[in-house]
């Protein structure tokens, strides 16, 4: 096949019936290179059997995939679980194997030297704020859930895929650890330039984490677009039910940075915000801190603008 190099993934026209049903109908969607797109959807909508149809745990009924250019089918199996890294929510661990042997499992299948294994397990482990010394000898019981979860996203990472699919990989850990998970993942897909695919419930790790958002309802894919286009121009009710109303231009401050939107720089201002919060921390804070005007640094604290209270309001009103 001869797919658009930089699209990493390519879906066209993938199906997958259950006589009588169709769970997945008619998806077309790409995914680029070094991006994340996250897939929401209710219950039952065919999430994850459309990432196990990317892997292959799913044979399709019709349509085709095809990952780095090159169709599914005519890649040896081997070669795609090389490729594609799989990661899924609460189980998953080898309760028999330590921490280190579980993250070491694809590597070990590869044939990678016992050095280079040991090496990947500990940057690895590092990465995840898991000390290798405390924890690379434990087993998956004796981890809290939130470090079970880090451990399985370790091991999906550990022969280096271009792409990992990640099936609610977060859902299980209370918002804090989440939050810091997902901040993780987000560094990582920067470091090592994945290609993600995630499928989550919650609507606000969508908008957190993903570059575009893919929404299904009953099998089809309704809107596949950036985050900003889902919630301005929403292609469907449901879709604009689905990222709700309420929220919204909280939702849509979340997405434009302070620097986008200061205006020039004033003399005398008491407070200071830096120019990388987004308008919704950058509002919150404000309100915290009771200022009505604020100077917006860079990162050695120069000024270079400044934010009004008022201005902040009126920009979320328009949203
Ligand atoms: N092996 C199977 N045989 C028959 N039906 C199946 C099979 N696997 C999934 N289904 C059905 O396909 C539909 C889609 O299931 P899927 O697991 O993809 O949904 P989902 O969007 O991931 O849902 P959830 O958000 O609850 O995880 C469901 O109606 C499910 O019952
Ligand atoms: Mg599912």
């Amino acid at each position: 096949m001869t797919d658009k190099t930089e699209n990493m993934i390519e879906l066209k026209g993938v199906t997958k019936r259950y006589e009588p049903l169709t769970v997945v109908d008619n998806v077309t969607m790409s995914v680029e290179k070094g991006t994340i797109t996250v897939i929401v959807g209710t219950s039952g909508s065919g999430k994850s059997t459309l990432m196990r149809m990317i892997n292959r745990l799913v044979p399709v009924s019709a349509g085709h995939i095809s990952v780095g250019g090159r169709d599914i089918m005519s890649v040896p199996a081997t070669e795609l679980r090389r490729r594609i890294g799989y990661a899924i929510q609460g189980h998953g661990l080898f309760p028999h194997r330590t921490v280190a042997q579980n993250i070491a499992t694809v590597p070990q299948l590869l044939g990678w030297d016992k050095d280079k294994t040991g090496r990947r397990v500990d940057e690895l482990l590092n990465l995840f704020h898991l000390d290798p010394g405390t924890f690379a000898g434990k087993y998956p019981h004796e981890l809290s859930g939130g470090q079970q979860q880090r451990v399985g996203v370790a091991r999906a990472l550990a022969a280096e895929p271009e792409v990992l699919l990640m099936d609610e990989p977060f859902g299980a850990l209370d918002p804090v650890i989440r939050g810091k998970a997902q901040d993780d993942l987000l560094a990582i897909q920067k470091q090592f330039g994945t290609t993600i695919i995630l499928v989550t419930h919650d609507m606000d790790e969508a908008f957190h984490l993903g570059h575009q958002i893919a929404v299904m309802s009953e099998g089809k894919l309704l809107q596949c677009s950036t985050p900003e286009k889902i919630l301005t121009e929403p292609a469907d009710p449901f879709v604009q039910q689905l990222t709700g109303t309420s929220g919204r231009a909280l939702k849509l401050m979340s997405l434009t940075s302070l620097k986008g939107a200061m205006e020039p720089v004033q003399p005398g201002l008491n407070h200071a915000l830096p120019e990388t919060l987004n308008l919704r921390d950058a509002l919150a804070e404000m309100i915290w801190q009771g200022v009505g005007e604020a100077a917006v640094q860079d990162a050695n604290k120069v000024p270079i603008g400044s934010i009004s209270l008022q201005h902040l309001l009126q920009l979320g009103r328009k949203a």
